[in-house]
């Protein structure tokens, strides 16, 4: 590792394993449909699959494409909206398994024209973000079945809830949220009900399938609430500056994601970020050349900015995965 050029990814292989294996006993086989847009990895991909869960949630064509051309198109949803399905057709007519979620008369009328033969009617459950409102539901699967597409069910993330600390609340607030979306999904029919994220992955027992994707390799936003994924990865960057009270390592917004606040960093106190560089506060003497690691507070915006994730065993750097589904 002391090779490295850093910033660099780099991910603890035993303890991604351990995660890997803690959510494959909890949501076996097709419970669980892990979302790639956390890694944005097909290596990744590929032992989760191992884990045995062949079926996958994307976010983006791209990954919905880079997944296919590896093999691991079995049945792959792109969770998401999109109004130019011409590329997920295509997937469909290569041999995958294509759904993609609708939430409009426009985004049903562009899966039909791009011949992506399956669909989810996405509901909103709280999100202000993509979803219909439940009552609409009904009436969008009416749409979508006279449009010659399958209906397979109903999605509803509840992205509102996942990150909450406190337990009791996103238990009594996925009770609303899950409300909601069955009565969405008596409207719609279909078998499928897909919903949920790391920090709902037990909790949420509506879902037929949850989306989860950051429990593998896991942030200290997540960390916060006493799951059971430990961080797999973090950013290994160098001591570039030190001054008598802080000192300046080379790991900044550009090599992480800061939506969700600033990295950790055990054994000091972090500052702040700017463009390229990460000011903290050692609690121990440090030297210019001191190697640390850098816990991002969002993994999946962190991820996307570099191209490698160096898989570790101690020092020993012992596999280099591309972040090939990064783009659009
Ligand atoms: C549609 C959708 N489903 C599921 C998830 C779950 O992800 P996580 O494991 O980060 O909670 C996300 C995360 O952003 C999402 O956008």
């Amino acid at each position: 590792m002391s090779q490295l050029p850093t910033p660099a990814l780099v991910v603890e292989a035993r303890t991604l394993e351990a995660n890997l294996s803690t959510m494959a006993a909890a949501l076996p086989g097709d419970r669980l449909r892990p979302h790639v847009k956390a890694h944005k990895c097909t290596a990744l991909a590929a032992r989760q699959a191992a884990h045995g869960h062949r079926h996958f949630t994307c976010a983006t064509i791209r990954e919905m494409e880079g997944m296919a051309r590896v093999g691991l198109g079995d049945d792959l949803l792109l969770a998401n909206e999109v109004l130019d399905a011409t590329r997920l057709g295509a997937l469909a007519r290569d041999g995958g398994r294509v759904t993609v979620a609708v939430d409009s008369d426009a985004t049903i009328d562009a899966a039909a024209r791009g011949r992506v033969p399956e669909v989810l009617i996405d509901v909103n459950v709280g999100l202000p973000r993509c979803g219909c409102a439940p009552e609409e539901a009904g009436r969008l699967a009416d749409r979508a079945r006279a449009a010659g597409l399958v209906v397979r069910g109903v999605m509803g993330y509840e992205g509102h809830i996942v990150g909450l600390e406190d337990r009791a609340t996103r238990e009594e607030m996925l009770e609303v949220s899950m409300a909601e979306l069955m009565k969405a999904a008596e409207t719609v029919g279909g078998e499928a009900i897909s919903a949920g994220g790391t920090g709902t992955y037990d909790l949420n027992t509506w879902a037929t399938e949850i989306q989860a994707g950051s429990y593998a390799l896991m942030d200290t936003a997540y960390a916060k609430l006493g799951l059971p994924f430990a961080h797999a990865l973090s950013v290994l960057s160098t001591v570039i500056s030190v001054s008598p009270d802080w000192v300046v390592a080379d790991c900044g917004l550009k090599a992480l994601g800061m939506d969700h606040g600033n990295p950790g960093v055990a054994g000091a106190d972090v500052w702040f970020c700017s463009d390229e560089h990460l000011t903290l506060a050692p609690h121990e003497p440090m030297r210019v050349g001191d190697r640390i690691r850098v816990l991002p507070a969002h993994i999946d915006p962190t991820v996307a900015y570099h191209e490698h994730l160096h898989l570790v065993e101690g020092d020993e750097v012992v596999e280099r995965w591309d972040v090939d589904l990064r783009g659009w």
